[in-house]
């Protein structure tokens, strides 16, 4: 048993998250924290909501808050909604807890004093209308890059680069629209990175196992040559700048950097959890070296414009302090989930968001075709026809049909247990061997953080089922020969209770509901790849229960209704 430490990327607090968000990050993560629970491994999986820098102070102000209680309100909204979709965190925190403004503090102490943070005059954009500096979010226009021309002034949403506001062509205020702008001077923490470049890149080209997106995203922003990043910023919300514990000089009206303190959180949102179960020190064992981290193996899921701020601003920071702090062993990175072709986008209301997917269909549904269309390869699109043919077909024809259809005939025919008696026969022996290659598929595809294939593979052994059924054909096999027929039925109320097993990281809900079927419970451990041992595990007697049909069909009429409701054609 090892001891796996998992976080997704942590979402804005700016209001509840679109399916293009739960695709490239959180979802992926539970899944593999669910898989790891069930190998047996001891499981700690971390989020938090993001809370500090412009997207809060902006959200905040259009919906008329005050921030912190937009974000206590959003906290909330965001939390109730992964708990609705089964995220499985052990701790979902907040980036605004006194935790994370301590261990914040302490870092950029720590850096300071290894001689890695220097006080710059910056010249920031000022808007004379709005009568302040607006950092980051708060100034958009033009991307030097590729020209898109709603670019925000920490990062192109189109071509990925990070920017500085200065960069951009043609700014105005995100606050009031005014072009009104000026140049001014104001003096800010860098922290320099260009002086552990070294310790860095050694560290990157040292992680040859890391995901292929994830590796050459990190390696274009190492060529690309690294720079000494600001990081503190001219707003009130935020971690207050320190020295010595202290406020810090000439910083008294400025906080951190979203950026530098957002990443912190996941150790911020560790302490929060062990905090809260009155266990002050049992952080530790999870992120000191020190102090026993060095077992764990780290793995952090996020959307590919994170990655810049996962393998270079973060594991600067955490080098930097000198400190023997456990940095992140696999990165798993994801491209775009696309709402036909244009973007998911929250500020413009494209898509579909977490809390209205749940009002159309439950969230195992949801769950099912984000992740059999992870968008890892390449970007991939939402349409309503792909949705309608993963539910229709996979989860209703495919594993729903099965269930229902060996459960029911249990009940009817088979006195509504699990038969004893007969030999396997040679149809058994066929299923065995193309099971145990299926099993060993899907285990490895799981293992490797591949989404789609390990929902390819959990599909696959879902049709092997359906196709030992169809030729075993219990049903027939019964007017003439009942042991036969036992044997059949009994290796089909199996597949069931082995089905329950494989869809628990993809479809936790539905594989309560299978595993109650016969009369199981979970969690179940994962499969071996010993399928003849996988099929002999329900004890004869085991009473069935057909329950109700797992999944109701999506027709046309919803499909049109959906695509009327949220855009896109149906
Ligand atoms: O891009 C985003 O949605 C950020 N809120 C992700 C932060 S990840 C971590 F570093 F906190
Ligand atoms: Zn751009």
């Amino acid at each position: 048993m090892s001891r796996i430490l998992i976080t997704s990327a942590l979402p804005y607090i700016n209001g509840i998250k679109h399916l293009g968000n739960l695709a490239g990050s959180m979802l992926p993560a539970d899944v593999y924290a669910r898989f790891m629970r069930a190998r047996g491994h001891e499981v700690l999986y971390i989020c938090a909501t993001d809370e500090h820098g412009t997207p809060a102070e902006l959200a905040a102000a259009k919906a008329g808050q005050d921030v912190r209680t937009y974000c206590d309100e959003q906290h909330e909204v965001q939390k109730n909604a992964g708990d609705a979709f089964g995220l499985s965190y052990n701790w979902f925190g907040r980036s605004s807890s006194p935790e994370n403004r301590a261990l914040t503090q302490m870092f950029c102490e720590a850096l300071d004093a290894n001689g890695l943070i220097e006080e710059r005059t910056d010249k920031m954009v000022y808007s004379i209308d709005d009568g302040r500096f607006l950092p980051d979010r708060y100034v958009e226009g033009t991307c030097p890059h590729c020209k898109f021309e709603k670019a925000r002034g920490d990062q192109c949403d189109n071509c990925g680069r990070l920017l500085d506001p200065t960069d951009l062509i043609d700014p105005y205020s995100a606050v009031s629209g005014s072009r009104n702008l000026e140049v001014r001077d104001t003096k800010h923490l860098y922290l320099l990175q260009t002086k552990v470049e070294p310790q860095l890149r050694a560290w990157i080209e040292s992680k040859t196992e890391w995901p292929q997106l994830a590796k050459s995203i990190a390696m274009k922003h190492l060529e690309e040559g690294l720079i000494d990043r600001g990081i503190t910023r001219d707003l009130k919300w935020g971690v207050p700048v320190t020295k010595d514990g202290q406020p810090r000089e000439g910083f008294e009206n400025k906080v951190f950097y979203v950026w530098f303190d957002a990443p912190i959180e996941y150790i911020g949102a560790t302490q929060e959890y062990f905090n809260a179960q009155g266990d002050a020190d049992g952080w530790a064992k999870w992120w000191r070296l020190d102090q026993g981290a060095d077992d764990v193996t780290y793995v952090e899921f996020m959307g590919k414009d994170n990655v810049a701020f996962h393998t270079v601003s973060f594991p600067a920071t955490i080098i930097g302090s000198g400190e023997p702090w456990k940095m992140v062993d696999t990165l798993k990175a994801f491209n775009w989930l696309n709402w036909y072709g244009g973007k998911f986008s929250t500020s413009m209301n494209r898509g579909v968001f977490m809390d209205q997917a749940l009002e159309l269909l439950p969230a195992d549904y949801w769950r099912w075709y984000l992740i059999s269309q992870s968008p890892e390869g390449s970007d991939s699109s939402f349409t309503w026809e792909q949705f309608q043919g993963a539910v229709n077909k996979d989860l209703a024809d495919v594993l729903g049909n099965f269930v229902n259809r060996i459960t029911k005939f249990t009940e009817t025919k088979m006195g509504g247990i699990v038969p004893e008696g007969g030999e396997a026969g040679e149809l058994e022996e066929k299923l065995y061997a193309d099971l145990s290659v299926l099993l060993t598929e899907a285990t490895e595809a799981f293992e490797a953080m591949e989404m789609r294939k390990a929902a390819q593979a959990v599909r696959a052994i879902w049709v092997l089922g359906n196709v030992y059924l169809q030729e075993a054909a219990p049903w027939t096999a019964l007017k003439t020969d009942a042991v036969r027929a036992g044997v059949v039925v009994r290796h089909g109320l199996n597949l069931v209770r082995l089905f329950a097993a494989l869809a628990q990281p993809l479809i936790p809900f539905t594989a309560e509901k299978i595993a109650a079927t016969v009369s199981t419970t979970l969690p179940l451990d994962w499969p071996t790849t010993d399928a003849r041992a996988e099929l002999s595990k329900l004890v004869s007697g085991t009473l069935v229960a057909s329950g109700e049909v797992l999944f109701k069909k999506i027709d046309e009429d919803m499909l049109a209704d959906w695509a009327a409701r949220f855009g896109g054609e149906a």
